[in-house]
């Protein structure tokens, strides 16, 4: 079973979303009445009319988790225009800590994946709180991050969304970094390259402000369905994900976007070859990420 707490924008659009994968069945969670029992309803009446036989439960109640084999945390409260990811840390962190301590009673160890923001800290904090292996616990980031990335340079070079090739490592927030040397096309025009990296840092921003309330949800929900996919069928892809490093890149003690294979077991990291230049980038930023961290698991 997969479950998803959190049954607002990302959490229901995340539900249908695996609904259509068929890949398992699916529980729901929300501490607003109704909420997650609607949605549940609504998605398993599709039923029928997309030829998928799976159960699809809502509750307020994290107990319909119990034999989830996977738990996807979408609950926290969203980015409204002006606000950072890290301005909704407190306030995140403290809704993390209850849903952890309700999974916690009920004696399971799924593995989890964290989409609530700032999410490279909360998956720091999961791993604090819960005794659960690295490989067990990651955040979705960097893949929506780099589906932002492939999306403007698929635009700017006037390519195909399909072809595309790119990753973004590093923070979800403004300490990403876009790999260009992922991307196989050499780049000669530094300011359409600067263009490109200011566009993908800003990918979330702008929706912020287009939207008025709330943030994306249709690039998140599929991001994170992609992720749970790849476990649950042991696919083995790579992909961007936050997860804590130990000796990557020479990283140590942080949690942020880097490559790795997801399969049944969790994650597996990878290392791929970066130039001199992005490693130099991404060590400066993981060094800010850390002492970040750091001082706010010390004071939480
Ligand atoms: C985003 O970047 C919600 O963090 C998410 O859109």
């Amino acid at each position: 079973m997969i479950g998803i707490v959190g049954a607002g924008q990302v959490g229901s659009t995340l539900a249908f979303e695996l609904f259509r994968r068929n890949l398992d069945d699916i529980a729901l969670v929300d501490v607003v009445s109704g909420l997650a029992e609607g949605k549940a309803l609504d998605i398993a009446q599709c039923g029928s009319l997309l030829g998928i036989n799976r159960e699809v439960v809502g509750s307020e109640d994290l107990t319909v988790l119990k034999e989830a084999d996977i738990v996807v945390i979408t609950a926290g409260y969203p980015r409204q225009p002006g606000m950072s990811r890290l301005d909704l840390a407190i306030s995140n962190a403290q809704i993390l800590k209850n849903i952890l301590s309700g999974l916690a009673s009920l004696k399971i160890s799924p593995i989890l994946v964290i989409v609530t923001n700032p999410l490279d800290l909360m998956v720091r904090l999961a791993l604090k709180i819960l005794s659960f292996s690295r490989e067990r616990v990651m955040g979705m980031g960097g893949l929506l991050d780099s589906a932002r990335f492939r999306y403007y340079l698929a635009k700017k070079l006037g390519l195909s969304l399909t072809d595309i090739q790119g990753m973004v490592v590093g923070e979800h927030g403004d300490r990403m970094i876009p790999l260009f040397s992922t991307v196989g096309i050499t780049f000669t025009n530094s300011e359409l390259k600067k263009e490109i990296v200011e566009n993908t840092k800003n990918g979330g921003a702008t929706i912020v402000k287009l939207l008025g309330k709330g943030s994306a949800y249709f690039a998140p929900a599929v991001s994170t369905a992609l992720m749970v996919e790849s476990i649950l069928k042991n696919k083995g892809e790579l992909f961007s994900v936050a997860y804590l490093a130990k000796g990557e890149f020479g990283l140590e003690d942080v949690v942020l976007s880097l490559p790795a294979f997801l399969n049944r077991d969790g994650l597996k990291p990878a290392e791929l070859s970066l130039s001199w230049e992005e490693l130099e980038t991404l060590r400066k930023a993981a060094a800010e990420i850390k002492n970040f961290q750091d001082d706010f698991l010390r004071n939480f």
